[in-house]
């Protein structure tokens, strides 16, 4: 008797769930009308009566350890399910952070997408650059002061961080028989102090177009197609004449302020015109550095600053802002794309 006593007090002790079910079907099957510990009590008057005493406190003892440890993990079990239930089902779930693109990589999409649209194809070039694509072959005469250590960061005698992706276009034109569309945008570097107005770096999109009776009015059909899809139907252009190495004739590309539309403000300094890009007709002995046949071929070329066109389109006048990496400038952009 005492025996039993022991072991149904084990297996009470034993036992664990946190499954409501399970813990009822426990309950019954010890503390229920055919429970173990019920029929214990039950062989209560068979027990001798020098026994009795020990026999029912032992008993009572095992009852309450078992009802005891029912209402525990019964309690436990609810407590589990509770906090399961607690969980919300129609709340906003957390807010994954997207990233947003960087203007300027919106706007360069925007020019790519626009020269695509009349048949310029895009190449990319080498970051750091040798004299010859950057300036040789671009006609830079030996003591133009472009090469002066002022604006060129020099890696060595040779080799320089790009000051234009011009380079790139000598590269085409090396190894592309005319004719050769085609645009390069990317990263090019100039020893400048850092300022809102100026950066040791910026980011370009230069144009190249050769081919056999190619002429300045087709330049200039081509940058009105660009600074209309870039900047709205309205806008008007200028050319006004320059001076690039490169290119002869040269001319600076005026557009109507995009702010005012051309009536005067102080972003167009009250002119009415600001001033994208540089461009011109490839000059007869670029051709011939490249093994182009400049009696047979002629071209233009342009280029322009994408800060200088985001900064226009989005009114930022700091430059400095687009390589902060402030998050409250940069989640300002959202592209279309
Ligand atoms: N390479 C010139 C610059 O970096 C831009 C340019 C390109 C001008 C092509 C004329 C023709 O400023």
């Amino acid at each position: 008797m005492f025996d039993q006593i022991h072991t149904i007090l084990d297996e009470v002790n034993e036992f664990e769930s946190y499954d409501l079910k399970q813990i009822e079907a426990f309950r019954i099957s010890y503390l229920g009308k055919k429970g173990k510990i019920t029929s214990l009590f039950q062989s209560f008057r068979d027990v001798p009566v020098e026994h009795k005493k020990e026999f029912g406190q032992k008993l009572n003892m095992l009852k309450n350890t078992a009802a005891e440890k029912v209402n525990t993990l019964k309690q436990n079990a609810n407590k589990g399910k509770k906090s399961q239930n607690n969980i919300d089902y129609s709340l906003t779930p957390q807010p994954t952070n997207l990233g947003s693109r960087h203007p300027i990589s919106i706007i360069r999409e925007q020019i790519i997408g626009i020269f695509s649209q009349i048949g310029f194809s895009v190449s990319e070039g080498p970051e750091i650059e040798d004299d010859w694509h950057n300036f040789t072959a671009l006609n830079f005469p030996e003591e133009h002061p472009a090469r002066d250590m002022q604006d060129t960061f020099f890696i060595s005698e040779e080799i320089a961080l790009r000051t234009h992706t011009s380079s790139v276009q000598v590269r085409v034109m090396e190894g592309q028989k005319p004719p050769i569309r085609t645009i390069s945008p990317g990263r090019v570097y100039r020893n400048e102090a850092i300022s809102a107005r100026a950066h040791c770096f910026f980011h370009q999109v230069e144009g190249l177009y050769i081919d056999e009776g190619v002429s300045f009015a087709d330049m200039k059909q081509t940058l009105l197609f660009f600074t209309k899809a870039m900047f709205g139907e309205q806008t008007k252009i200028r050319l006004r004449p320059s001076y690039f190495p490169f290119t002869e004739p040269s001319a600076e590309l005026d557009v109507s302020c995009t702010i005012c539309k051309g009536k005067g403000c102080n972003v167009c300094k009250y002119s009415g015109w600001l001033e994208i890009m540089g461009c011109g007709m490839v000059d007869p002995n670029v051709l011939e550095n490249c093994n182009i046949d400049p009696k047979k071929y002629s071209g233009f070329a342009f280029g322009m600053g994408i800060e200088r066109i985001a900064q226009l389109i989005y009114e930022v006048n700091d430059l400095r802002l687009y390589s902060e990496n402030d998050l409250r400038f940069l989640r300002q952009f959202k592209s279309a794309n």
